[in-house]
């Protein structure tokens, strides 16, 4: 199971003070979110909550001032997907005596909320999460026998990604969790249990822990666990004694945030396509948002790897809603006089949605009349804040400097845009429709097969770690990704690393190829593969190395070439979202052989707000 970066979530019971200790495994745990933080702590008669906008410091000063007193609670560190950061969305979220904490995806939220509302109840905040309290609340009030049968009947209704830790005024001194797709895990005290988003938030306190698996819920006081399955049958999970260090753990057991990052992709495109990929009617909703009227041009703006992610964009949008699509670097378009107007869609794309130059661009595109439609990694971030449509991305925090999982994922929103403009204008109908979408949600399973496969390149990297000079070629939509290669092998293993488009290698590079000069090319299946193969050869008959990304079962290249990183067959416009990924290992394998730092590379900073 891979880790889901998105919100943390802690909780005590026992027969100490729970705020110092929810508060001691928050600040393990901002590195999963850090827009807003709050708890809930109860006294066995009311519980108190504290909850605020921003880093868990603010939170921390609140508590300051007023501490809850109380021996068990709950608590949660934010990375909003629903609902911007704000005082009123983080968590806890309550109901009635109902206190929650959430991390994930409640993917039929509209239409609960809509049912829930329609009975009378009121809503004080924007997120998916207070659905979740409604619910519980709601069952309680049926007749649920238990705090534990009313999270059960809530649960029946979700669905989607969650991981939740639920206390009520009503049942003193009890706990309920319960985990599908997200992480959860139980830590096992003397009189006393814990529970978190993952280990380092508890280790200080237990290194006896108890994993949960997808579909478990446990029911937690000071003596132990009853943990049981939706239908409550009673599920057997056996304790563990984890060895890892907070530092380690905090990676998931990954040496850098980077591979961890990495690893994390299929679960980034599963969330940023989650509710949003229609399968039923071969459409893609964006949140409630219509692009109307239709753009008669996309302007894509961006800087970096999201520059990348737009030229990819530039296939897609191009080839499935047959809109005519420019893709600008952001520091350029600003200070061109750009022509756009009103009839143009204007996306900027950004990971920290804070960089100085695609917000500029933005901004001057929306004062020439232009629509903007922001696709970004922080809710309510400077570039959604400054555009008339938003699509998160939902990869969670990113915390390696060299970007890799944000990319995949605005891959995604890039494609469900471009799937959702086709539908609209009609370029995308019939059995392509169904094709493509069948395709798409095929992908983050292919993801997590290429990062299996590929492993972790440690030979290759010794191969190649003291060569001078790479180069990157592809065609076609692979050609971004020759670029996002170049661009991650220089950030992080500090080569220097060209990236070009295949058809252009005999105008300029070939000159540089000889003294077995390391090139790698994306040679999948698909169109323009033949002309990739002669590319091939040229550089072959000259010594240079090839190291090919090639589609699984294509034994021809395997004599042609030095070194093959394989990929599953994808129609050729969803292929980047699998070919970068051998490129960001072998980035990453690379940099490591050379003793770089990986996760923070010289010079580099992850957000840049300066021009
Ligand atoms: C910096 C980062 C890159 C990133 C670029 C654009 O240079 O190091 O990883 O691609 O900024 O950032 P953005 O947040 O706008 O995607």
């Amino acid at each position: 199971m891979l880790a889901r970066a998105m919100c943390g979530i802690v909780g005590y019971v026992g027969t100490r003070e729970a705020t110092p200790i929810l508060l001691a495994g928050l600040r393990r745990l901002e590195y999963r979110g850090y827009d807003s933080a709050g708890i809930a702590v109860c006294n066995g008669e009311q519980a108190h909550l504290v909850r605020c906008q921003g880093k868990l410091a603010a939170l921390e000063k609140l508590l300051a001032e007023k501490s809850p007193v109380g021996a068990y609670g709950i608590g949660h560190t934010r990375w909003a997907t629903h609902g911007r950061p704000s005082d009123e969305n983080a968590h806890p979220h309550k109901a009635g005596p109902i206190s929650v904490v959430h991390n994930g995806i409640v993917e039929n939220h509209v239409e609960l909320r809509e049912r829930l509302i329609a009975s009378g109840r009121v809503f004080s905040s924007q997120t998916d999460t207070e659905v979740l309290a409604h619910l519980i609340d709601e069952a309680l009030q049926a007749g649920a026998a238990s705090l534990v049968e009313a999270v059960r009947a809530a649960l029946r209704q979700v669905t989607g990604a969650y991981a939740i830790a639920v206390l009520s005024d009503r049942s003193p001194n009890v706990l309920v969790a319960a985990k599908n797709a997200s992480p959860l895990v139980l830590g096992l005290g003397k009189g006393e249990m814990f529970i978190a988003s993952d280990a380092p938030a508890i280790l200080e306190q237990t290194r006896d822990m108890l994993f949960l698996e997808d579909g478990d819920i446990a029911e937690l006081d000071h003596s132990g666990a009853r943990i049981t399955d939706l239908d409550g049958n009673p599920v057997v999970r056996k304790p563990r004694t984890v060895t890892w260090t907070a530092g380690q753990a905090e990676k998931a057991g990954y040496p850098h945030f980077m591979l961890k990052e990495i690893h994390e992709q299929p679960r980034a495109v599963t969330d940023t396509l989650a509710g949003r990929l229609l399968p039923d009617s071969n459409d893609a909703v964006l949140e409630d948002q219509e692009v109307t009227p239709l753009p008669s041009r996309v302007v894509i703006l961006a800087c970096g790897t999201s520059y990348h992610a737009g030229l990819v964009g530039k296939f897609l949008i191009e080839n499935i809603a047959r809109i005519p699509c420019e893709v600008d670097l952001a520091s350029e378009f600003r200070y061109r006089e750009p022509v756009v107007g009103s009839r143009d869609l204007v996306v900027g794309i950004s990971q920290s949605g804070e960089t100085a130059d695609t917000l500029a661009a933005v901004k001057e595109a929306r004062a020439r009349g232009a629509r903007t439609f922001a696709i970004c990694n922080v809710v309510d971030s400077a570039i959604p804040r400054a555009s008339d449509l938003v699509l998160y991305t939902r990869a969670g925090p990113e915390i390696g400097v060299a970007s890799t999982k944000c990319f995949t994922a605005q891959l995604a929103a890039l494609t469900l845009l471009a799937i959702h403009l086709g539908r609209r204008n009609g370029a995308l109908a019939g059995v392509a429709a169904t094709e493509l979408v069948a395709e798409l949600m095929q992908i983050p399973h292919k993801m997590s097969e290429t990062l299996k496969e590929t492993g972790d390149l440690k030979a290759l990297a010794r191969k190649y770690q003291n060569v001078r000079d790479f180069l990157f070629l592809g065609r076609g939509p692979n050609y971004p990704i020759a670029l996002e290669g170049a661009l991650k092998l220089k950030e992080i293993s500090y080569i220097h690393a060209e990236g070009y488009a295949a058809g252009e290698m005999k105008h300029g590079p070939i000159a540089l190829i000889g003294d077995g000069l390391p090139v790698v090319i994306i040679a999948t299946r698909g169109k323009g593969y033949d002309k990739v193969l002669s590319n091939l050869a040229e550089v072959r008959a000259r010594e240079g190395q090839v190291i090919a990304v090639a589609t699984k079962g294509d034994t021809a290249i395997l004599d042609q070439c030095e070194d093959v990183l394989w990929v599953p067959d994808a129609p050729p416009l969803l292929q980047p979202m699998l070919t970068v990924l051998p490129l960001q290992l072998l980035a990453y394998a690379v940099a490591l052989a050379r003793g770089n730092d990986v996760d923070q590379p010289r010079n580099l900073a992850k957000s840049v707000t300066v021009e």
